[in-house]
């Protein structure tokens, strides 16, 4: 083992491999300053830069439906919080949102909701081949968590391309402090590589920052990343939400979000790396900081302004007030002041 190794040489490594042993990974996690921020920082930003130019991607994000049958202790949405405010949009509010969002210029919509059972295998199908026949020229990503094997298998017959599912975290100790004894890392695990088997292009992830998390959970999260080989990862701080069990606990911190942003696109240097709402919740700047720490993709809400108060993961979230075009214009000035702009694409992740 090389633990006389710098982390500047550590960043150098995985540059180079795209891999660091986990005496590695532990070793950089636990003891890197600002200036080896600052370094892998600018590198990934080079990285971006040579795979994505100048170019932020953008998704459509459609929330249609804030019932959960789970009850993870970080989240808002979690079937115990009764004072959630529950919704599901009908069918034509979630068509009426993808045809806002294609004047708009997206050209993915993400379809995200907790896991609620009215969403049978039918009803979803109808809806991605409704949207698919509108707006052929669309990518659908679906983030709606745990299903089984044919469940994912008809979704993507419909014509869904993508699919979201954060592990959460990769150590299995950790996983069960983070959600109830009916979940598993396992049947996460499971279901990812699933998705991929099936054809989606997946994307797994993680909060940084999640209570009980360590150096050691973390290197184990990136080396998940690496085993799996996502096409995408989705990255944010823990913020705490008042009414979950996790109420009183600290938020994850801006250096590190970005910190792990640049340590991913440097470990997988096409991935398709959103700057979230979470980071943009934590920080006025974060999601223009995330862009240059090495992201390319952001997420915008497209859902119906009535119902965006009601789907709070967590405390503070932003644009819950806003139009999908007042988002829109934001987010180009945003882009823009930075240096980058908005495509009006697909927005493929090129390997
Ligand atoms: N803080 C930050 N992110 C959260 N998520 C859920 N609750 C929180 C929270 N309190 C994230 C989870 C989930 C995604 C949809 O939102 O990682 O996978
Ligand atoms: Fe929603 Fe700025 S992106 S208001």
């Amino acid at each position: 083992m090389r633990s006389d190794m710098t982390n500047r040489q550590r960043i150098d490594t995985l540059n180079v491999t795209g891999e660091l042993t986990k005496e590695e990974w532990v070793a950089l996690i636990s003891t890197y300053t600002d200036e080896d921020r600052e370094y892998a920082a600018n590198l990934a930003k080079e990285i971006s830069n040579t795979y994505y130019s100048n170019e932020v991607y953008i998704r459509g994000l459609i929330e249609f439906t804030s019932y959960c049958k789970n009850d993870c202790y970080y989240c808002g949405l979690r079937r115990n919080n009764c004072k959630a405010q529950r919704y599901r949009l009908s069918e034509e509010d979630i068509y009426a949102s993808c045809k806002i969002g294609y004047e708009l210029g997206f050209r993915t919509f993400v379809l995200q909701g907790g896991e609620d059972a009215y969403f049978t295998d039918e009803r979803l199908v109808k809806i991605i081949k409704t949207i698919k026949r509108d707006y052929p020229d669309c990518a659908i990503t679906m983030s709606i968590g745990e299903r089984s094997y044919e469940s994912y298998k008809k979704i993507y017959e419909a014509g869904a391309d993508r699919y979201l599912l954060r592990h959460e975290t990769a150590n299995d100790t950790h996983y069960n402090t983070l959600h109830p004894e009916e979940m598993s890392l396992s049947n996460r695990k499971k279901c990812l590589f699933e998705l991929k088997e099936i054809g989606f292009q997946v994307g797994c992830g993680f909060m940084v920052g999640s209570p009980n998390q360590t150096p050691e959970t973390l290197a184990e999260d990136m080396m998940f990343i690496h085993e799996l080989g996502p096409h995408m990862v989705g990255i944010g701080p823990f913020i705490p939400h008042k009414d979950t069990p996790f109420h009183d606990q600290q938020a994850g911190s801006l250096e590190m979000t970005l910190f792990f942003l640049s340590l991913i696109r440097i470990m997988q240097k096409s991935l398709l790396l959103p700057a979230t709402t979470a980071l943009g919740t934590i920080n006025k700047r974060g999601r223009e900081l995330g862009i240059l720490a090495g992201a390319n993709v952001v997420m915008p809400n497209l859902s119906p302004v009535e119902v965006r108060k009601k789907y709070m993961l967590y405390d503070n979230k932003i644009c819950t007030g806003d139009e999908a075009a007042e988002c829109r214009q934001c987010l180009n000035r945003r882009m823009e002041s930075i240096g980058y702009k908005v495509a009006v694409a697909r927005g493929d992740s090129k390997f």
